[in-house]
This record gives structure tokens, C-alpha cells and sequence, in this order.
């Protein structure tokens, strides 16, 4: 996103970063995996809780009312058509009369839509761009969308091109007479990465409150799922990413895991309708027509309540409303389930199991996680655990991220001798404990460093309880397999090449140690210990860490249950905390005080403003609004230096958004505090 003038915050104000004319919806970030996040968007008709789906109501045939969906599935907002409402007398003059809440007799969030899609459909609409823009402005919905020119997939790079061009001479005109309504710029350009990130980035530089990727219907229908990755992803680029996110059209459970994976944030979709007139019934693994079906291997309250042979046996418009029902429950379920992975951190492995439900959506994960460098800054600094799900799962960025942070921020320890451990294929325990009695053999006869032959490549013994490796969850005979791969028997090759020690040994047994005491004995100098604490730092922090923290005498507490450690003091002061379970430090004060002093900035720094640094120093969170920049290095959950301008260290937190998002949101929480610094 290329940043509007009017969002860069200055340099000598006291007060938070300006906002936009004030609007009537915000949108705040509340937890997040990845670039998958729950949020919350404020409308003047109340909230919807992201991500979810605004089922879209056709007020000339209203199978199930919005008030009926409130009641069934917790529906906390819909869509419907302003053009539908709009060339229809008895609507429109409704609507005029009562607005779209009247007319639908519903008082939560409504969004419109504005006859884009019926354009393309039918070929043309009655109605101008400017003119749809003034009718939504009357009947009022919470948001309503511009006359967007809908840019299908078959097309040439210049028709989508034009198709861009005209979308965004709609938008410009369309914000010059929104006056206080809000509305929803849609991002166009067919397949082209280009012109996606185009139309999203001069977009996001106009007030509008929404916007919506479209296009994509046809690309949806046809299971164009690597397409809709692209697009997807080159449209997020482009977006200011405080901005909430929809996607037209998709209505399907199958995809809800995945988009939400890639920041989609609302969705609307006729499909719960659609296919009940069809007689086909939604599932998270795809669609059913009633004919195939047997049983209903589902437990809604329709399918509860009902068998097939009674269903088949219903008349039409009954059939179609329970089909209906069951339709959307299935939806909101599944969206339910994609957020609990959210709160979870466990949103790549629900989208790679749900991936296998069709081989199109399996394949895209390839296009997916071949954006490894985009997603990876938004990758959490760990999780709870790295569930292997299948090959793909060795693509996910945290691993590439793994791997290239040992390949630059680590120094191996100069020892004599190197000792490569290959995976056992029983190990119930960290590398350091499996090895526990062969690691003190070797190490009582020479200078050795331990090297483990891992399913994701050579890894260092201090980088053995580290995410993703020391996290993760993988069937051990399989890990033992993939750890001798071709792959990973190269990655040895190319590791052990770069080596500068005397002597490399792959361990077998009693009889590697009768090897070393011929040929390579010394005296051990490497203390696992201490080489584990300053490869985290590093790994963590960056370069130079670990030489800013450990200038003195250091001791190390250890946990009397686990006798691992917990507590690092220097010359007696407490500087860093070891997480239990993630191997990752938490910064103390003094410890802050050492990083500061050595790391210079915007490293590891988030800067905020005066107003802020007051509460900060008294232990409360930083809020967005008030940060002026942030260390673009820095990853969700990592931990982090908070200072003001004058870069005077003010507290010390955990980041819960990046840098891109802390400086353009204006609502919500960009670093929860730990300790503030008076
Ligand atoms: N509904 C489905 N696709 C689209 C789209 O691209 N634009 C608009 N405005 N509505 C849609
Ligand atoms: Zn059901």
C-alpha cells in the first residue's frame, strides 16, 4: 500500500495519528493467525464479528427473512440489492419511505450491493453510476457498494485494464458525493497481479469504509481455486490493511478456510438459495444433490429433524426452505470453525486438511504458500504446535523463515569436532534430552557441536525446542523418513560444506565414540547451556543480540519441576525470561535496557506518540492510533522496545499487529504491554 499523505503521522505532534473524515464504521483487529483475523466492524446498526457471512436477501422473494436468520444462526448482518430495489416500484418507493432497514425489517448491519453483477449477467442495467451512488444515500444501508465494472477472468490484459480504469473513475466520483454514507470500493483486474494491486492500492488511498474483491464469481464456480489465490493475494497487497475485506460472491464453505487464511474478512453469497432451489445441499467437503444422498451426515436442527425420503417427499417451497436452512447452518458452522482456528493458531493446518476435500483447492495451496515471502510477515513468531498435515504443511512460511533466520542469524560454535544426530524415529523428548547420555560421552572425550539431520534440514541442538521444530507433530516413523529425503540429505551436503571445523561425524553408536578418541580428542568447551541462549537471542532479536545481552556473569534459574530454564541473570539482575514450551525469551527491564543501548533504531522498536508514552509508562497497551512507525522486521507476538521520538524507552510489550497494520489502523490494540518504564 502506498501510504495517503493524509495518514503519515508527523513528527513533532502531540496527539494521535489524524484521521480520515470522521466515518461511522470501525473496524478493529482483535486476534489473528497470520493474515487470518477476527475482528470487529462497527456499523450504526450495531457490529458483525469477522469473519462471517452476510447472507444475501432478495426482497421480492424472501425465503428466510433476516430476522429468522438473526434467530436460527446468530446472522448478525446481511446483503441485498439496491438495483433490485431500485427498479422496482413497489420496492423502491418503499425503501424510500421506510430505508433498506424498514424495508427488510431488520435493525443490524445491512450492506448493498449496486447491480454490477446484474450488468454482467444480463448485459446491461438500467441505471448510471452516480445515480445508484444517490439511491443507496437515501435508503441507507450501513454500507453500501460503488457501480464497479465487473472484470470476469477471460479477458485481455487491456480490457481489464480499462475495466480498472473506469472502476476507479466510478469510485472517485462515487466518494465526491458519499457526503456521510458509507460505501465499499471494489478491487477489479481480472487475473492480473498487476492490475489487482493497482486498483486495490488507488483505492485504498479514497475514504471508503469496505472493499470488496470481485470478479471472482465465475473463477469460484469453475474451482479456479490457484486464480483466486492470486487474486486474492495481489489485491491484499495493495489494500490499506485496516480496511475490512469482502468477498463477492463466495458463499461456499469449502472456501471460507482459505480465504479467511488469506485476510478475507466478510463474504455474501445467494449459494444457500441457490442450491436449494436445486436441491443440493452444502457441505464444508463440497456439495450433495439430494437425489445421491442416503443419509444426512449432518447434525443441524434440520437434519436432526428430518430423514432424505421425507425431504424428497415435501413439496418445493417447504424443501426448499429446510435445504435453505441447513444450507446456512452448514455455513456459519464452518465459519465458526475457521475463527476458533484463529483464536487457536491453527488456521494452515484447518486449511490444508479442508484442502483435500477437492483436488483444485489442494493444488492451490501450491500457488498459496509460493507467496511464502508475503505471508510470512505476518506469520506469527511461533505457536502452539505444527501439526503435520501433509507435504504441503514443509511449505508453510514459518519453516521457510526457520530455516533462513539459522542461515542468517546464527554463528556456529567453533568447536573441533561436529556430532550429526539423524532422527530416531522414537523420539518422545527434545533432541538434547534423547541424546542426554551420548551428548556427555562425546562430550568427555573432545570439543563437540551437535547437529541434528531433521525433516526440516540440518538444525542446530540450541534450535531444538524452537517453533516449528520443537512444536511439532508429525508421525515419528514419517519423520524419520523425511529426514533423510533427498532434499534434507542435500541440505546436509550443502551445511556440512560451509563447515570449518576439523572433524564431522555422523553418530553410530558406541562405535563413533571409539572413532572421536582416535581422532579427534580434546577438551570440551561448548556449554549447550549457554550456545542455547545465545542463538535465541540472536535468532530472535537479530543480529547482535546475544553479544548486547550476555557481557558479564551469567546464571541461569531453572524450573524445579523440568530443570529447564526459566530465568537469565546478569551480574544478579533478571534480564530475560524463557517461555516454557516455546523457547523463546520475554524481555525484562534491565534486559530491554541492553538491547536498546546496542540495537540501534527503528529495530526492534515500535515509536509512539507523547499522548501514548505517558499511559505505556504506566503499564497500559499501545494502541494504534497512537503509533508513529514500527521496525518493519518485527512479526506478531514478538517482543518489542516501545519508545517515544526522542527514542527514550518507554515500555516493553508483545506485538499483536505489524508494522503495515499498527501504522494504519486507528482502533484498537498494536502492542499489549508488559512492563512500563518510569
Ligand atoms: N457480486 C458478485 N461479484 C461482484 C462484483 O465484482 N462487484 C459487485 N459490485 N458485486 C458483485
Ligand atoms: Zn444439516
Amino acid at each position: 500500500m502506498i501510504k495517503d499523505q493524509t495518514r503519515t503521522k508527523g513528527t513533532t505532534s502531540n496527539a494521535a495519528k489524524p484521521t480520515e473524515t470522521e466515518s461511522n464504521i470501525k473496524f478493529e483487529l482483535l486476534d489473528r493467525d497470520g493474515l487470518g483475523r477476527a475482528c470487529r466492524l462497527y456499523t450504526p446498526h450495531g457490529h458483525l464479528d469477522t469473519p462471517t457471512l452476510l447472507p444475501v436477501i432478495n426482497p421480492n422473494d424472501q425465503v428466510l427473512t433476516a430476522g429468522e436468520m438473526r434467530k436460527l444462526f446468530g446472522t448478525q448482518g446481511v446483503i441485498t440489492n439496491s438495483y433490485i430495489i431500485y427498479k422496482s416500484e413497489r420496492l423502491h418507493e418503499n425503501a424510500l419511505q421506510k430505508g433498506v432497514h424498514g424495508l427488510l425489517d431488520f435493525d443490524g448491519p445491512i450492506m448493498t450491493d449496486s447491480g454490477t453483477f446484474q450488468l454482467f449477467m444480463y448485459g446491461r442495467v438500467n441505471v448510471q453510476p452516480q445515480e445508484i451512488i444517490e439511491f443507496q444515500k437515501q435508503i441507507k444501508p450501513d454500507i453500501g457498494t460503488i457501480l464497479d465494472v465487473f472484470g470476469p477472468a477471460r479477458q485481455t490484459y487491456e480490457e481489464a485494464q480499462e475495466i480498472v480504469k473506469e472502476t476507479l473513475k466510478r469510485a472517485k466520483d462515487a466518494v465526491d458525493i458519499k457526503d456521510g454514507q458509507a460505501f465499499a470500493g471494489t478491487v477489479q483486474g481480472s487475473l492480473y497481479p498487476d492490475l489487482r494491486e493497482h486498483c486495490a492500492d488507488e483505492l485504498s488511498k479514497l475514504p471508503f469504509e469496505m472493499h470488496p474483491i470481485g470478479g471472482v464469481v465465475p473463477v469460484i464456480e469453475q474451482y479456479l481455486f490457484s486464480d483466486l489465490v492470486k487474486v486474492i493475494i495481489a489485491s491484499k497487497k495493495g489494500l490499506d490493511p485496516s480496511r475490512p475485506v469482502h468477498l463477492f460472491g463466495a458463499g461456499h464453505p469449502l472456501i471460507f478456510p482459505l480465504a479467511v487464511a488469506l485476510g478475507c474478512d466478510t463474504f455474501d453469497s445467494a449459494s444457500y438459495i441457490k442450491y436449494a432451489k436445486d436441491d443440493r445441499l452444502l457441505f464444508p467437503e463440497g456439495t450433495k444433490k439430494l437425489a445421491q444422498l442416503e443419509l444426512l451426515p449432518c447434525l443441524c436442527p434440520v437434519c436432526n429433524d428430518t430423514t432424505v425420503p421425507e425431504l424428497r417427499s415435501m413439496d418445493g417451497p417447504e424443501r426448499i426452505k429446510l435445504l435453505a436452512k441447513h444450507n446456512l447452518y452448514v455455513c456459519f458452522n464452518e465459519l465458526v470453525r475457521v475463527k476458533e482456528a484463529i483464536l487457536e493458531g491453527t488456521l494452515w493446518e484447518l486449511v490444508e486438511m479442508r484442502a483435500r476435500a477437492h483436488p483444485q483447492l489442494l493444488h492451490s495451496l501450491k500457488e498459496l504458500y509460493s507467496n511464502w515471502k508475503y505471508l510470512e510477515h505476518f506469520e506469527p513468531i511461533s505457536r502452539k504446535r505444527f501439526l503435520y498435515v501433509g507435504p504441503e504443511s514443509m511449505q508453510r512460511p514459518e519453516i521457510k523463515r526457520f530455516v533462513n533466520r539459522i542461515k542468517d542469524r546464527y554463528d556456529r560454535p567453533k568447536t573441533k569436532t561436529i556430532v550429526m544426530f539423524q532422527e530416531p524415529g522414537n523420539r518422545t523428548t527434545s533432541y538434547e534430552e534423547h541424546f542426554y547420555s551420548e551428548i556427555s560421552d562425546v562430550q568427555k572425550i573432545t570439543d563437540a557441536h551437535f547437529v541434528c539431520q531433521t525433516m526440516f534440514g540440518p538444525v542446530p541442538i540450541e534450535f531444538d525446542g524452537m517453533y516449528p521444530f520443537g512444536q511439532s507433530v508429525v508421525d515419528p516413523e514419517l519423520a524419520r523418513e523425511l529426514a533423510s529425503s533427498p532434499k534434507v540429505i542435500d541440505q546436509m551436503k550443502t551445511y556440512s560444506h560451509k563447515l570449518t571445523n576439523e572433524f564431522t561425524i555422523i553418530w553410530d553408536g558406541e562405535q563413533t565414540l571409539e572413532n572421536l578418541k582416535m581422532l579427534s580428542s580434546a577438551k570440551n568447551m561448548f556449554d549447550i547451556a549457554e550456545a542455547r541462549m545465545r542463538a535465541v537471542a540472536d535468532y530472535q532479536f537479530g543480529p547482535g543480540a546475544a553479544e548486547a545481552l550476555f557481557k558479564g556473569e551469567l546464571k541461569f534459574v531453572r524450573s524445579k519441576n523440568t530443570g529447564k530454564i526459566r530465568n537469565i541473570l546478569l551480574d544478579g539482575k533478571h534480564i530475560l525470561s524463557l517461555s516454557a514450551g516455546v523457547s523463546l525469551f520475554t524481555m525484562r527491564v534491565p534486559g530491554a535496557r541492553l538491547l536498546h543501548d546496542a540495537i540501534p533504531k527503528p529495530r526492534l522498536r515500535v515509536v509512539v506518540a507523547p499522548d501514548s508514552a505517558e499511559f505505556n509508562r504506566k503499564g497500559k497497551s499501545v494502541f494504534s492510533k497512537f503509533v508513529l512507525s514500527c521496525d518493519a522486521g518485527l512479526r506478531p507476538g514478538d517482543e518489542v522496545l516501545i519508545t517515544d521520538e526522542e527514542d527514550t524507552l518507554v515500555a516493553i510489550g508483545r506485538m499483536v499487529l505489524i508494522d503495515l497494520e499498527a501504522e494504519a489502523f486507528d482502533m484498537g490494540i498494536a502492542v499489549r504491554v508488559r512492563e512500563g518504564i518510569k
